[in-house]
């Protein structure tokens, strides 16, 4: 019997919980000796295909930093349950303007822990930071947001999260993703999850069209195998970067309706067919694992 996945402690828009399984079982095809992640994000997807080795970035500094005091111990389960319990008192007693207070102290000097707080205790859930660089999502309106049985949750995705670090040979890097994509190697394994082409235009999500461009020039030229996931279409448009820039000869293309629960807007909220591309044929198999209770349809296409 498989496990149930694997949830990290952050959420964020874009975060590939439902992909996992289908990811891990194309991954598992492949032979490769590190797998590397230029946009990992939240970390679930390297969290739950779990390689010995990793090389995992972002340029999000606050994601990395949390990641690396919890590999370093500088950040346990004991000192995130202590922490969330007495800032979540703060917030049940003071409410809102104390949030606030957590987000303005965080502006000026960011530590990892208030990075949790807020990301666990803000609207949505997402990471928005504005052009300065500053976060700016606003409070969820929940005063009792850290109840003990919240903080518990939170406490154990730590615990998980430590005992896998402690098991494998990762690490943890800020990195543009040109820089990340530079220093792949034959045998690696790529998997690139960039943010979604005009939806982000906050300061580590911002991503243009010379962006893609390069991604695309980037991953097609890697000495190794790549899987990159986007957006293909959802029922008002079809993501223009699929013909413009993913339709090439030597690429594949699977694609698979993906529904997403962590968004800004309604928009973001309806479903939307997912497209996984990669510069070599995935089986039919893959596409047999459907994402975690969710029986979608899907379809299969070869961009070749
Ligand atoms: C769609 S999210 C990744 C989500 C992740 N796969 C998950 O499941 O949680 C895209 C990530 O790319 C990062 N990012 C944006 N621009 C970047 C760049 N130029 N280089 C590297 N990372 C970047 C963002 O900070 C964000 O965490």
């Amino acid at each position: 019997m498989s496990r149930p996945p694997l949830v990290p402690p952050l959420k964020c828009q874009g975060i590939k919980t439902k992909l996992v399984s289908v990811i891990q079982k194309i991954a598992e095809t492949r032979e490769y000796s590190r797998w590397i992640e230029p946009f990992c994000g939240s970390g679930v997807v390297a969290l739950n295909v779990q390689p010995k080795k990793a090389l995992l970035c972002d340029t999000n500094r606050h994601i990395i930093s949390l990641y690396q005091d919890i590999q370093r111990g500088k950040i346990t389960a004991a000192t995130t349950k202590e922490f969330l319990t007495s800032e979540g008192e703060k917030l049940k007693s003071q409410g809102e303007p104390y949030y606030y207070e957590v987000r303005t102290r965080f502006n000026e000097a960011p530590t990892p822990l208030d990075f949790l707080f807020l990301n666990r205790s803000c609207f949505n859930g997402v990471i928005r930071f504005n052009r300065k660089g500053k976060f700016n999502v606003p409070y969820c309106h929940k005063p009792e947001r850290f109840a003990q049985a919240y903080v518990t949750k939170i406490t154990n995705q730590v615990r998980q999260i430590t005992e896998v670090l402690r098991s494998v040979d990762w690490t943890f890097e800020v990195r543009d993703f040109r820089e990340t994509l530079a220093m792949a190697e034959a045998g690696d394994f790529v998997y690139a999850d960039p943010p979604y082409a005009g939806r982000h235009v906050d300061y580590f999500n911002s991503w243009s069209d010379a962006d893609e461009v390069a991604l695309a020039a980037g991953l097609g030229s890697l000495p190794c195998d790549f899987l990159l996931s986007t957006w293909h279409s959802n029922e008002f448009r079809t993501n223009s970067a699929i013909d413009l820039v993913w339709s090439r000869a030597d690429f594949h293309m699977l694609k698979r309706e993906h529904f997403y629960h962590v968004g800004s807007s309604e928009n973001l909220r309806h479903p939307m067919i997912e497209a996984l591309i990669s510069n070599f044929p995935t089986i039919e198999e893959a596409a047999i694992v459907r994402p975690v209770e969710q029986p979608m349809l899907f379809a299969l296409d070869s961009a070749a």
